[in-house]
């Protein structure tokens, strides 16, 4: 059992957390942080000195699963050599593979699933006590027959509690404090036959609009400029006001109409008054201004309306930048992964994205080697890449994942080495996808949100190192390189004189005059910055 504690007296334990996968898992981790400090749990970034570990983990593709298991594989053999440790895997893993891990995993203490995060500290409490002989104390977990969506009843949402309490702690955020993601949407009803998703987070839930204003709201008031909403499917948002109240008429998350609708017959919520995702962007917009730049992922390139984007066109600091992924570029491969789309109509919709919002930067996610794939369709996907200005591709490998549809009833027969071949031809084709799109921007005066100052070491030329000529020089004389990025999402990197003027533009919005390109990058220098910055 872990000691806690100090000369006799009681300390607080410590959590190391460790976070993989999406930008969903890293909000779920920063509301795990508060929720835990508020309890009186201490954070360090020291694995070796932890009380506890935790993995907030991600099970999308096996790769990101067999990370955190040789994590774990790791610290096995410490608790075996003597080192009192709790080990707590949550997140999509710990849903996926239910309490049967813990027999298999014998040092694993504690399974959360993302579900369940509200109840993490009374598993913690079970462990740290000792008590916990019986598994059920130490694992919470939807289960994958029962979707949570099957018993969310309004009231007994109480994973909703740990979205409304979270304590933002701009020390501890990114970008300097000013940028934060919030939830809109959690869970998935789209079912894609290669995903984990819907099974792991479950049903569509959608948060009550005021709610997520509020949020919106109180993070600005903690300083937070830029703000990126989160969903699976953002663009499906929809809240049917007076369907879901509690005990007191407030309005609290509701399972996606689309369901309910489907449930209780089409059209059961006709007549009610609705929050679409454009009245919620607008809303957003007009009523927090101190957020310049207001972001959402990820789309579905399917039922995107032109209502959002005329709420884009109109609403200049809502960034026109869309992640929407459209897998692949074979009809018959979009039919079997059930996505719902042709090919032809998604590039009506990016057709439609560039009439409305010519400067939109848009990028996407591409499964190579789903089942059945030949090199036909894989060609069409490659016609895709090459017909649409995707800034990027995220470009994956497909991952047979155990309880979805596409493992049970398509052979997994693309080679390895095959999927691998296509992965690479697909990668250099987006590279020069992207450095046209990059090229594009040459010349013009773009505002960066500034991010960070990038450790640059100067080197001594050749051998690979980052810093050559002109900027070694730069870096001589105290110079440093900053990193930020356009509304578009593109990388922009600019040098200021020294490291505490780079560090004081951190969290800042600042104009690049765009002076080179490479496929991932600007690289441009400053023309404008806020008057508060002292360049000394
Ligand atoms: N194999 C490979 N890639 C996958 N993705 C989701 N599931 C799988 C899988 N089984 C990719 C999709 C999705 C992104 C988040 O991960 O492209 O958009
Ligand atoms: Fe997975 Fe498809 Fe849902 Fe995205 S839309 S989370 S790929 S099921």
């Amino acid at each position: 059992m872990v000691d806690l504690t100090v000369d006799g007296a009681a300390r607080g334990p410590s959590v190391y957390l460790e976070t993989f996968g999406c930008q969903m898992n890293e909000l779920d981790s920063e509301l795990v942080r508060g929720h835990l400090k508020a309890l009186g749990y201490g954070f360090i970034d020291d694995r070796d000195a932890a009380d506890i570990v935790l993995f907030n983990t991600c099970s999308v593709r096996a790769q990101a699963e067999n990370k955190v298991l040789s994590r774990i594989g790791r610290l096995r053999v410490e608790k075996q050599e003597g080192r009192s440790l709790i080990i707590g895997v949550i997140g999509c893993l710990a849903e996926r593979e239910g309490e049967s891990m813990l027999k298999r995993l014998p040092e694993v203490d504690l399974l959360c699933g993302p579900g369940e995060l509200d109840r993490l500290p009374m598993l913690l409490d079970n462990v740290l006590k000792g008590v916990a002989v019986e598994m059920a104390d130490r694992a919470a977990l939807q289960g994958s027959t029962s979707r949570r969506s099957a018993t969310l009843s309004a009231a007994e949402d109480s994973l909703e509690l740990l979205d409304l309490s979270r304590a933002f702690e701009p020390e501890a955020a990114s970008s300097g404090g000013r940028s934060a993601y919030v939830r809109i949407t959690r869970g998935c009803n789209k079912f894609c036959t290669y995903c984990v998703v819907p099974n792991t987070r479950g049903a569509e839930v959608h948060r009550p609009p005021d709610a997520i204003v509020d949020e919106c709201r109180a993070l600005a008031d903690k300083g937070v400029i830029e703000v990126t909403l989160l969903g699976q499917t953002v663009n499906h948002y929809l809240y049917v006001h007076g369907a879901a109240v509690d005990a007191g008429g407030a309005e609290v998350p509701q399972v996606g109409p689309g369901l309910a609708a489907l449930r209780k017959g089409a059209g059961g919520w006709a007549g009610r008054r609705v929050t679409t995702f454009a009245h919620l962007l607008e809303r957003i917009h007009d009523e927090v201004p101190e957020i310049q730049r207001l972001r959402f992922v990820t789309s579905y390139p399917r039922d995107f309306g032109d209502d959002v984007l005329d709420v884009m066109a109109r609403c200049e600091r809502i960034c026109r930048y869309l992640h929407v992924p459209a897998q692949s570029g074979s009809d018959r491969i979009l039919g079997l992964m059930n996505r719902g789309y042709t090919v032809g109509q998604y590039l009506e919709f990016v057709d439609r994205v560039l009439d409305r919002l010519p400067d939109a930067s848009i990028a996407g996610d591409i499964i190579v080697g789903f089942p059945t794939e030949t090199e036909d369709d894989f060609q069409e996907t490659v016609d895709l890449v090459r017909r649409v200005p995707f800034k990027n591709n995220f470009i994956f490998k497909y991952s047979p994942r155990p309880g979805t549809t596409a493992i049970k009833r398509l052979p997994d027969d693309v080679p390895e080495a095959l999927k691998r071949s296509r992965c690479n031809e697909l990668l250099a084709i987006q590279a020069q996808v992207s450095a046209q799109v990059h090229a594009g921007q040459v010349g013009r005066e773009v505002p960066v949100f500034v991010e960070k100052v990038t450790d640059v070491e100067p080197t001594s030329g050749g051998g690979g190192g980052v810093i050559l000529g002109w900027e070694q020089n730069q870096a001589a004389k105290g110079a440093v390189q900053c990193s930020g990025r356009t509304p578009g999402d593109l990388i922009t990197v600019f040098d200021a004189p020294s490291q505490a003027s780079g560090e004081a533009l951190v969290g800042k919005i600042i104009s690049v005059f765009v002076e080179s390109s490479a496929p991932r990058l600007l690289r441009g220098r400053m023309v404008a910055c806020p008057s508060k910055v002292s360049l000394g």
